[in-house]
């Protein structure tokens, strides 16, 4: 039988990825050209210099790609680019690559979510067992999604203000710490104790909803105070009990859902889950639950990258997923 070869193509942020995956499931080559270098001293990504980024080194990121993976583009299947949500400067570049060499190779084109890419990573490294959870946790989303089957998205919770990762960063920036700050809180949490109260958003009694900015406001809050009294806060202490909370409701509201929902798996996906606290709490919650099957993917398939953007096109080809040559890039795209 004739092998699968999906080329993957990633730019909705600060990443240029491109990857080839073999069969749906084999990563065969997986570069990402990071730019966080650039935005660092603007604390945050900036949308033009992301695009502009995106279009230096998309060529380059292509072709490296291709070498690792030795193939030709006669050899593939199909290009999978994600189409949205993202910064839409961004998003054109590899929307317009993957357009390009779909007409000019006579390649099928298949638009991606980026967040089905995401929970999609997951496929790189198990079968996905429905119906399943799949928490979301990245620097834009934060979103409990069920699916029954595969190319099936329902949204039962997500965050009515900050994504989590979002509240990472502005946690971290008020701290002092470089951008993106989630790996430097998630470092100095491991050393602290969360000993400072922060407030936990449950929301309504029923609700699979997030809401992040109160406690990042009481974290801004609890370091002014302080400074206004001339006093200092061990910054590892309030990294830890930060951390605490975000997990405390992470993981509640996940491990609810997973029940009331009678799933069989519960995949961990986006940049937030390279986080060691959530990992561990996640992993202490389900593990004692035989019924559920916890899958959570290694750091690299965490962040943004093409292996998972490859992965969910595999399935969508299967299924006769096509998009069409005037396939545009939609910022504000639904799942
Ligand atoms: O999925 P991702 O790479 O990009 C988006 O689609 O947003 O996620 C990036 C986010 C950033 O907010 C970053 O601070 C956060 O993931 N992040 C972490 C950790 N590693 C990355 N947050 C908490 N702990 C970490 N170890
Ligand atoms: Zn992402």
């Amino acid at each position: 039988e004739q092998n699968q070869w999906i080329m993957g193509i990633e730019t909705s942020c600060d990443e240029t990825a491109v990857a080839i995956v073999k069969n749906g499931k084999e990563i065969v080559s997986n570069i990402v050209s990071s730019q966080i270098e650039s935005h660092k001293r603007f604390g945050g990504v900036v949308p033009e210099i992301a695009s502009r980024h995106h279009v230096e080194q998309m060529t380059i990121v292509i072709e490296e790609a291709m070498k690792e993976a030795d193939i030709t583009f006669s050899d593939l299947t199909a290009i999978a680019v994600t189409e949205g949500p993202g910064l839409v400067g961004a998003l054109l570049v590899g929307v317009n690559a993957a357009k390009a060499l779909a007409f000019a190779h006579n390649i099928p084109l298949v638009g991606v979510h980026h967040i089905a890419g995401h929970i999609y990573a997951n496929r790189l490294l198990t079968e996905m067992k429905f119906p399943l959870l799949s928490l979301v946790v990245s620097g834009g989303h934060t979103e409990l999604v069920y699916m029954k089957e595969h190319g099936h998205f329902e949204v039962i919770g997500e965050t009515r203000d900050d994504a989590a990762g979002e509240a990472y960063d502005k946690v971290a920036r008020t701290l002092n710490l470089p951008y993106p700050g989630g790996p430097h809180i998630d470092r100095l949490a491991q050393l602290g104790e969360p000993t400072i109260p922060l407030p936990r958003a449950w929301l309504e009694e029923d609700s699979y909803d997030f809401s992040f900015s109160g406690l990042k406001s009481a974290v801004i809050n609890t370091v002014h105070n302080a400074e206004q009294r001339g006093e200092k806060i061990e910054p590892e202490a309030l990294a830890a009990s930060f951390q605490q909370s975000v997990i405390d409701v992470l993981v509640t509201k996940a491990a609810k859902a997973a029940k009331a929902y009678k799933v069989n798996q519960v995949l961990l996906a986006g940049g937030v889950a390279a986080n060691k606290g959530l990992r561990a709490a996640l992993q202490e919650t389900f593990e004692p639950l035989e019924e559920i099957d916890l899958v959570i993917p290694p750091l690299s398939l965490c962040t943004d990258n093409a292996a998972m953007i490859a992965a969910a096109g595999s399935i969508y080809y299967d299924k006769g997923i096509r998009s069409q040559l005037n396939l545009n890039a939609n910022p504000g795209l639904d799942i």
